[in-house]
């Protein structure tokens, strides 16, 4: 296995600012719930959370598909935090990366019957060409091509998730 290096930290850090720019700005006079999908979203969400300047607190939900595969499998198991912590709240949704969408589809639905006053979504990563179903991101950082990567919180089997970029893992 090797890694071929496609986006730098640089070009993460940087992006990482914009985000938060527009998440500060149509936030404004709000307070946020970022809720963190685990585990790959853990490094993304630590660095765009100290760029945020509204009033913003955190939490986590655990998403788990099945197998070990570098195909994402349709079934998903969702675990969301006690549901009243989040009725009324703006729902800001941070995930790592899109692939088919039925993860966030899941993610969403459920989050939808705990009546939060609003619901988003922010994505860094997003690889459109592999989508089987419709969801809406509604701040994106970088679109992917057709190929696995790993690094800044993705993980394959568990490992690379400690790089500061992020890279195609190709064999
Ligand atoms: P989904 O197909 O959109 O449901 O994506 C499911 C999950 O698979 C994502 O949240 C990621 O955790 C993982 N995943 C999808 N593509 C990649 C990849 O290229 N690298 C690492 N993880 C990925
Ligand atoms: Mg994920």
């Amino acid at each position: 296995m090797k890694i071929v290096r496609f986006l730098s930290a640089r070009k993460i850090k940087r992006k990482v600012k914009e985000l938060a720019f527009r998440i500060n700005q149509n936030y404004r006079g709000k307070e946020i719930l970022l809720l963190g999908v685990l585990q790959g979203a853990c490094i993304f969400m630590a660095d765009l959370l100290r760029e945020i300047k509204v009033p913003v607190q955190i939490d986590f939900i655990r998403a788990r598909s099945y197998g070990e595969s570098t195909k994402p499998l349709q079934e998903v198991e969702i675990f969301l935090p006690p549901k009243d912590s989040l009725k009324g709240k703006n729902i800001l949704v941070i995930e790592d990366i899109i692939d088919s969408g039925f993860t966030l589809k899941k993610i969403k639905e459920a989050l939808r019957r705990q009546n939060p006053s609003s619901l988003r979504v922010c994505c860094l990563l997003s690889k459109p060409s592999r989508r089987k179903v419709e969801v809406k991101i509604d701040y994106l950082g970088f679109i992917v091509p057709d190929k696995f990567v790993v690094g800044y919180g993705l993980d394959y089997r568990g490992k690379y998730r400690n790089l500061p970029y992020i890279g195609f893992l190709e064999r």
